[in-house]
């Protein structure tokens, strides 16, 4: 079976660990600093493994070299939002702790392709690619999955048709000012505008994108783990498996969409190398200054990070 190590085994890396064990698509090695918890949680979930009949191996650890050769490195590790904060205001915290773990795991798997989801997304992926000097289709940032599935949702529990039914692409940053593309999303290939007024199409748009602050409000404790790890979940399998599937991420940028040097999430093809291809729509002026908006955003936070380390 394949190696996935998590890297950060709170909320969202053992729901993570949670998924692909029950799923069976890798051997997890969970990793946390708190002494005993990544090894306490491995353990209860290899006790649920005989429930439902998988044979995925779950180890828990703070040792590194237990996540040797991995396949899969996915990085949660870090502090996640507490009400009133912006994924932004992460950022000097997360970045000390993203850095060291880029550091410690690309040691024992250089042949991995990464997978991040600690925020603010598009800055740690952009760190994670120079701390581990890996080329840019090996590092992969989770953004545009989840914001697409709470569109989906959104849109699921506005019009009451099926999930399976409901197509829609979120691009640009994982902040405010992300990018969800109405137009080229869709209900079974007919436009969103058929099924829902322009007011109640807006309101789902706005709700998409503080879809993040809205759970951090009613949670108070801690931001969203099941949609997020399981947005991750899907990515992991799909390069495992090779599938060549089409999803919203955050990859970096060398043109594509009019941008330069920063990780952004745009549709890209995941397949055994990570990345495959970045897909590029045709979009009209509105869409491209509201990406171009977003980018600036995203800029911002790289600058920041520059300041605070070299890299
Ligand atoms: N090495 C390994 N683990 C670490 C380190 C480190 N240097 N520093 C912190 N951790 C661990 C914490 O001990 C904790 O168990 O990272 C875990 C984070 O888990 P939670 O606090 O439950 O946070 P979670 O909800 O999982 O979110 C993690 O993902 O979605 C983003 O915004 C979110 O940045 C946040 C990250």
């Amino acid at each position: 079976m394949a190696k996935i190590s998590v890297i950060g085994a709170g909320m969202t890396g053992s729901t993570t660990a949670h998924w692909l064990a029950e799923r069976e698509i890798a051997d997890v090695v969970l990793v946390d600093i708190v002494d005993g918890m990544p090894q306490g949680k491995a353990l209860d979930l290899t006790e649920a493994m005989p429930i439902i009949g998988s044979d995925a191996k779950i180890t828990g650890t703070s040792d590194y070299a237990d996540t040797a050769d991995s396949d899969i490195v996915v990085i949660t590790a870090g502090l996640p939002r507490k009400p009133g904060m912006s994924r932004e205001d992460l950022l000097v915290k997360n970045a000390t702790i993203v850095g060291s773990v880029a550091e410690e795991t690309i040691k024992y798997s250089p042949n991995a392709t990464y997978i991040v989801l600690t925020n603010p997304l598009d800055t740690m992926t952009y760190m994670t690619m120079k701390k581990t000097g890996l080329p840019a289709n090996k590092v992969i940032g989770q953004a545009g999955v989840l914001d697409s599935a709470r569109m989906s949702a959104f849109i699921a529990m506005e019009t009451g048709v099926s999930t399976q039914n409901i197509n829609c692409y979120v691009l640009g940053g994982h902040g405010d000012s992300m990018v969800p593309l109405t137009r080229h999303s869709n209900i079974a290939g007919v436009p969103l505008e058929k099924y829902l007024d322009a007011d109640k199409l807006a309101a789902i748009v706005q709700r998409t994108r503080k879809g993040g602050g809205e759970i951090v409000g009613l949670l108070k404790t801690g931001s969203a783990f099941y949609a997020p790890s399981l947005a991750i979940v899907q990515m992991a399998e799909a390069i495992l498996s090779d599938r060549n599937l089409i999803l919203p991420c955050a990859a970096y940028l060398n043109g594509e969409y009019g941008q330069e040097g920063i990780f952004f999430g745009a549709p890209v093809m995941l397949g055994k190398n990570g990345i495959e291809k970045i897909i590029e729509y045709e979009l009209n002026d509105e869409e491209k200054a509201a990406l171009q908006k977003s980018a600036d955003a995203v800029h911002k936070s790289v600058e920041e990070l520059k300041k605070l380390v070299e890299l």
